[in-house]
């Protein structure tokens, strides 16, 4: 069991189930609703915690009626949220998601106005004890302070950083990194259309790092900090049901099978196998379970 701190969001997400996805100025009747805890980080740290792991999570909660949900999700999973920012007033973000029952695929519209998480506030965490830090790529400015303090303070300490969306200035995070974890879409944004594109670019922003990308379908890639190429395939479900969530399963399964002391050919694997199972379930919730002792992909 090791000790992994995420920093980043915690969400409410709002999911309305559709047999397909609506014309626009249509109306159309949900099949289903589930209104649930959301947020990369977070969701990370909820799969984490399923595979055996003591998790902690530092980011910020409002005094509101929506962080009720949420905090009584995190406590489920034991995860400690002491380093948190509470803020008196402010609204939790909350995510609009359209479920596609035909394809499984998950449309979101975000609504936030919350501060992030500080620079300030990750300075009086204790690191001491802990094995992993792992950010999600985003308040750059600070973001790229909390990743030089942990490396002076802790230089033990694995940090890996989700590099989801394209924000401006998200490359000056990546010489901070020991993991990169890459996503399709922020490949696509940067304009390349093969895995091998993105992570040969990466590659000179960031020689100290090893760097993995997860391409849908195709599975995921890697590019070892010793120059190792990497491919494993997806393993998609019999049937997809729930695509949300399946970026943060499959970095929660790399993070986990490294901590196990898998090699990176093994991790790549465990990490598509485990994405791959939760597209075949509804949330989070079940994800983990016979993969516990069991770190192989189905
Ligand atoms: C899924 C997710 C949702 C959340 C949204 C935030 O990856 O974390 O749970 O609403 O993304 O961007």
């Amino acid at each position: 069991m090791a000790r992994i701190l995420g920093i980043g969001i915690a969400t409410l997400d709002i999911i309305n189930s559709v047999e397909g996805y609506p014309a626009e100025d249509s109306e159309v009747r949900a099949t289903h609703q589930r209104i649930c805890r959301g947020g990369n980080a977070t969701n990370t740290l909820v799969v984490l915690s399923q595979l055996g792991h003591r998790c902690a999570w530092a980011g910020v909660l409002a005094d509101e009626p929506n962080a009720r949900p949420i905090l009584d999700d995190l406590a489920r999973y034991s995860i400690d949220i002491q380093a948190c920012r509470h803020l008196p007033h402010g609204r939790m973000p909350t995510s609009y998601i359209l479920l596609n029952q035909r394809t499984g695929s998950r449309s979101i519209v975000h609504y936030r106005d919350l501060p992030e998480y500080r620079f300030a506030d990750f300075c009086n965490i204790g690191l001491s004890g802990i094995d992993w830090l792992h950010f999600e790529g985003r308040n750059i400015d600070d973001t790229c302070r909390m990743l030089r303090h942990a490396h002076s303070h802790a230089p033990g300490i694995t940090r890996s950083i989700e590099i989801e969306k394209p924000r401006p200035g998200i490359e000056q995070l990546f010489c901070h990194a020991d993991l990169l974890l890459l996503s399709c879409h922020y490949a696509q944004s940067m304009g390349f259309t093969q895995p091998h594109e993105l992570l040969q670019h990466v590659r000179r922003q960031a020689p100290q790092a090893d760097l993995i990308c997860a391409w849908g379908d195709t599975g995921a890639y890697g590019l070892t900090r010793t120059g190792d190429s990497l491919h494993s395939p997806a393993y998609p479900p019999p049937l997809l049901i729930d695509t949300l969530g399946a970026g943060d399963t499959f970095n929660a399964g790399i993070i986990h099978a490294r901590l196990s002391g898998q090699h990176w050919a093994e991790a790549l694997r465990f990490g598509c196998g485990i994405a791959g199972k939760k597209c075949g379930i509804m949330g989070l919730d079940r994800v983990a379970s016979p993969f516990s002792n069991n770190p192989s992909p189905p």
